[in-house]
């Protein structure tokens, strides 16, 4: 009874809550969020320097934009003697009026290390207001913009400006504010028409350099029915697939995390580049210690130069699993796709269910030197979909209008499996992937792997057909050991006219789209292939045209021998890795990147990570017969601006398989690729690099070879892996040690005070 009623729960709010989300986001107004620190600053005018009390030191203070439709909230803390209010001059504050701010009118005042949350909507109301201290005569240096902009799409009632610009006019007072406050008679008061220039850029900027968004996540257990069976599963605020993470390019993104879980945690924004914000990246012992129960870590990024999709995941052990969500980056307000406008966008974002406890589960594989289980089922969205057992409720359903162009936003957040894609019926077209722009191609079938994202328009047809269509996901398999051979669908269904009602009688067909067969390496080859970069003047490829280090991994399984106290399954107490160049990562038991930066590297890692196989075989034919791999926590150290060239070789040790590579902290461009093994001398020559794809995350062909190039101009530690997480698991894993470069902007910030300690 309570697991069905959870069930219909889980499922309306699935479905109400994805679809519209977005939408939503762009029509119905956000929430925007300040907080004013009430400060003194010093400030110089008239050749005269003064202290005043400002918002955040600022003078005049920051300006609040927002639109029409928006509720704000505005942190208000009194860190000066002064008592403090603020008005927000000429805002409606229907039904919010203990939010209007006149001192002793509407409330007392903020006293000295107090707070106080402004908190309203703005409605019916649109054009320049402004905001100001209300008590006493503060308002004098405490005042700043308040621009409320039309709803998103409504125009000007006149022709749309070039540029916004504000200009305050105010006073300034030569003498110390106090006395000019407390009224002392020998204040003499100059009065001056203040024009400033400086404020002029500013509405320009604001405009183009983005804004602040903050967000909590509090990691908690939340029970969750899939497949008739109930689980309790460590979530992000309750949710899953966790809450949405919007920006745009430009934004700061602020996110906090507070563990309430027996588990340690930490989140990693996957493809957000984090230049110079290494210590937000969030991969476990790599650059940072793990959130520990009852601790809290804050997340600070700014997303330069990447819009498109990605999204975050937990980045310890296989919490992933269900601790992840979309990270939806919007271009700079104002600035169109290079595609046209669609109709709407919808996130869609794949994912693995187990029935068992997932962290007991690989736990005790990785103690027996076992294979982990495999999962259950696949999710669109969280939902399995009609194609399992106990599930036709439990499906994404997409209701579409005929005629309009979709923006579907596919993200791999599975953890073994890369996957084929496909909408019966439906041809789309790819235009972005790991948020970066492509040359639009048209395809019926998409191959994504983990931590790969891939933005298609589905163009919907030009009448409401009777008929629902599936637009379903399986795995692309290609290694030796057992896969998840299920298929996972979500439904697509037109909106019908009421008048049309004879066709509601008549139960509309389903149709299934076909998929390729799991092992097609053929097929996702040539689906690769087709991916080139926009390569255009507003979207240059900026591949490294010249190299100054080469570098030839292999990738692959191999075997590792067991501790005496353990009884593994492989010839002579042996078990499964996997490796790179041989050496299986060892996690170190603190993070990498805080004994890199404090000089403290001895005896947590080593610089000596092979540049080449420690021995040469026919990496793609009949395995040599001492298949053991080393272990140890070795890295790459590059020095700042180092332009690098990587082949990826898969080996067919145990058996051929595709490797998703994900490098954390660059993009990288895919020069080549190609079966077999990689030619030194004849594969080079037939390198793209004037429109070759630039992502994240790219498939070592199974059996097969991938060269990428990366320019290291990020300071920092950062991670390379399999993200198939069995692979990572078993020591498929590296790291980058990038060097600061001479300049202050080429160096990594110190940590943030709250770092976690291991
Ligand atoms: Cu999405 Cu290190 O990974």
């Amino acid at each position: 009874m309570g697991s069905c009623i959870m069930r219909i729960i889980m499922f309306a709010v699935c479905a109400m809550w994805f679809l519209p989300d977005l939408v939503l986001a762009k029509h119905a107004g956000s929430t925007r969020h300040y907080k004013f620190d009430i400060k003194l600053q010093k400030v110089t005018r008239l050749c005269q320097s003064k202290n005043i009390v400002t918002v955040n030191g600022q003078f005049p203070g920051p300006r609040i934009i927002a639109r029409e439709g928006d509720r704000v909230i505005i942190k208000v803390v009194n860190h000066v003697q002064n008592n403090i209010t603020i008005h927000w001059h000429g805002i409606r504050q229907l039904r919010s009026g203990w939010a209007d701010g006149p001192a002793y009118i509407t409330q007392c005042p903020i006293q000295t290390g107090q707070s106080y949350l402004y908190n309203f909507t703005i409605t019916g109301q649109r054009g320049t207001l402004f905001w100001h201290a209300h008590i006493s005569w503060l308002r004098a240096t405490v005042y700043g913009s308040l621009v409320i902009l039309p709803k998103r799409g409504v125009p000007y009632p006149f022709p749309q400006p070039f540029k916004e610009v504000p200009i305050i006019f105010e006073e300034t007072k030569k003498k110390k504010q106090k006395n000019a406050e407390m009224g002392s008679g020998f204040v003499r008061v100059m009065l001056f028409a203040f024009c400033a220039f400086w404020v002029l850029p500013e509405l320009v900027f604001a405009k183009h350099a983005g804004t602040t968004r903050h967000y909590k996540f509090d990691i908690k257990l939340q029970t969750v029915t899939r497949l008739c069976q109930t689980k309790s599963i460590v979530t992000v605020n309750g949710q899953f697939p966790g809450p949405r993470i919007i920006a745009r390019e430009g934004d700061r993104v602020i996110i906090k995390v507070v563990n309430h879980v027996q588990n340690n945690i930490t989140i990693h924004w996957h493809g957000i580049r984090q230049l110079r914000s290494g210590w937000a990246d969030g991969p476990a012992y790599i650059t940072q210690c793990p959130i520990q129960t009852g601790q809290s870590y804050v997340y600070n990024f700014t997303i330069t130069g990447q819009r498109g999709t990605l999204f975050w995941h937990a980045h310890i052990s296989w919490l992933r699993a269900t601790v992840y969500g979309s990270l939806v980056i919007l271009p700079k307000r104002g600035v169109p796709y290079p595609f046209p406008q669609p109709f709407k966008e919808v996130p869609i974002i794949f994912g693995e269910w187990w029935k068992a406890d997932i962290e007991t589960m690989i736990n005790q594989a990785m103690q027996t030197g076992g294979a982990p289980n495999v999962s259950d089922a696949y999710t669109m969205n969280g939902l399995p979909g009609p194609l399992y057992n106990c599930s036709a409720k439990d499906a994404f359903r997409l209701k579409v209008k005929p005629g309009k162009t979709y923006l579907l936003r596919l993200i791999n957040a599975a953890l073994n499996d890369e996957l084929f894609f496909s909408i019966a019926n439906h041809t789309v077209t790819v235009v972005e992937v790991d948020a970066v722009y492509v040359k639009p191609f048209k395809t019926n079938t998409l191959v994504i792997t983990p931590g790969q994202t891939t933005n298609i328009l589905l163009k919907t047809k030009s009448h409401s057909p009777n008929a629902t269509f599936l637009m379903a996901a399986r795995s692309y398999a290609t290694g030796p050991a057992a896969f998840d051979n299920s298929t996972t669908a979500g439904i697509l269904e037109y909106e019908h006219k009421s008048s049309v009602s004879n066709t509601k009688n008549r139960k509309p067909s389903v149709l299934k789209p076909a998929l390729p067969m799991f092992n097609d390496t053929i097929f996702a080859m040539k689906f690769s292939k087709k991916l080139r970069s926009l390569a255009s003047n507003k979207f240059p490829a900026k591949v490294p045209q010249t190299v100054n280090r080469r570098f030839f991994f292999t990738v692959g399984l191999g075997l590792i021998q067991c501790s005496r106290n353990q009884a593994c399954p492989g010839p002579n107490n042996t078990m499964v890795a996997a490796a790179i160049n041989n050496v299986s990562f060892v996690q170190p038991s603190t993070a990498l990147l805080q004994a890199h930066f404090f000089g403290k590297s001895k005896g947590v890692y080593t610089t000596d990570f092979p540049a080449n196989p420690p021995f040469k075989f026919n990496y793609t034919g009949t395995p040599p017969s001492n298949i053991l791999v080393n272990s140890g926590t070795k890295v790459v150290v590059l020095p700042f601006n180092t332009r690098v060239e990587l082949v990826l070789q898969d080996t067919s040790i145990i058996g051929a398989e595709s490797h998703p590579l994900h490098l954390h902290g660059f993009n990288f461009y895919v020069v080549g690729q190609g079966f077999g093994n990689f030619d030194p001398k004849k594969d080079p020559a037939n390198f793209n690099l004037v429109d070759p794809i630039e992502r994240n995350t790219v498939g070592v062909p199974s059996g097969g070879w991938v060269a990428i190039r990366f320019h290291a101009d990020n300071p920092g530690v950062w991670f390379m892996h399999c993200h198939l997480e069995v692979h990572t698991s078993w020591g498929l894993k590296m790291a980058w040690v990038v060097m600061d470069g001479k300049r202050p902007n080429q160096k990594l910030p110190p940590p943030p005070s709250d770092l976690p300690k291991c």
